[in-house]
């Protein structure tokens, strides 16, 4: 068994190998091709399993922007990512890191790479960066969960154990200087399967040249105890999981623990 506390300390990023079901993959993907489909207004009545190309008429409706903000909102309401954090393996290792008492951002984006989208566009390719530039706080992990990854469609490159740096300084979306010597990394992960970045690793996207559409689903995960830093305290976060002490404070009803507040004895 993998520890990754340790694997995450000594790199600086970890990944979960199959803790997501397939059969769950499967049905996150057909609800992004049918609101794709929805998306693009097509009036043709065969609605085909076609990520790529339905992507693709979307974009002639919508920005990518829109899009991703619209997939990630509909993945939100059905329920689809409380039931990516109920896969076993994937819950427990996150017990393990981080604790019993957990919970994630709501407020995620979706990322969709295809072959088109412009070098340029420096919001959907990221230079290297920080989770912490946008207010994640360090008692925060990133997960990063590929949801459609076809062969070529590229990950992401992380500079090993930038984490230790602390926090760089940063102008228009990229390190204003790095160290001399640093060791980088392509992100090597399958469908199924979960990379754990902390807020402070550097990574940036690996652009698509291939011809199939990259999705990955980057999500905050953290402990609802650990006192909150950077800007995280105004970020939406949903409950995972409960320890006992939260289950028994809840049924307590207040912190003064009030004797027998329910008795019907009296
Ligand atoms: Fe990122």
């Amino acid at each position: 068994m993998i520890d990754h506390s340790k694997s995450l300390f000594n790199n600086g990023f970890t990944i979960i190998k199959s803790c997501i079901e397939k059969k769950l993959l499967k049905k996150i993907k057909l609800q992004i091709n049918k609101k794709l489909i929805e998306i693009s207004e097509s009036k043709n009545n065969k609605k085909f399993f076609n990520l790529e190309g339905n992507f693709k008429k979307a974009l002639t409706k919508k920005s990518q922007f829109d899009i991703q903000k619209i997939l990630s909102k509909n993945l939100l309401d059905l329920n689809l990512i409380d039931q990516v954090f109920k896969s076993t393996k994937l819950l427990e290792e996150l017990i393990q890191l981080l604790g019993p008492d957990l919970e994630y951002m709501l407020d995620y984006e979706m990322a969709i790479n295809s072959k088109n989208t412009s070098s340029k566009d420096t919001y959907l390719i990221k230079k290297y960066h920080q989770e912490f530039w946008s207010g994640m706080g360090i008692e925060s992990l990133q997960l990063w969960i590929p949801i459609n990854l076809p062969k070529n469609t590229g990950t992401m490159e992380i500079i090993k154990n930038s984490d230790k740096w602390g926090h760089i300084p940063h102008r228009n979306r990229e390190p204003v200087n790095l160290p001399k010597k640093y060791e980088k990394t392509e992100l090597k992960i399958a469908e199924g399967s979960v990379a754990i970045l902390s807020a402070l690793t550097l990574h940036k996207t690996i652009k698509n040249n291939s011809n199939n559409i990259r999705i990955a689903l980057p999500i905050t995960v953290r402990n609802s105890y650990y006192p909150k830093t950077n800007n995280s305290d105004i970020f939406n976060f949903k409950k995972i999981k409960q320890s006992y002490f939260t289950k028994l404070r809840k049924v307590l009803g207040n912190s003064h623990y009030s004797p027998f507040r329910t008795s019907k004895d009296n």
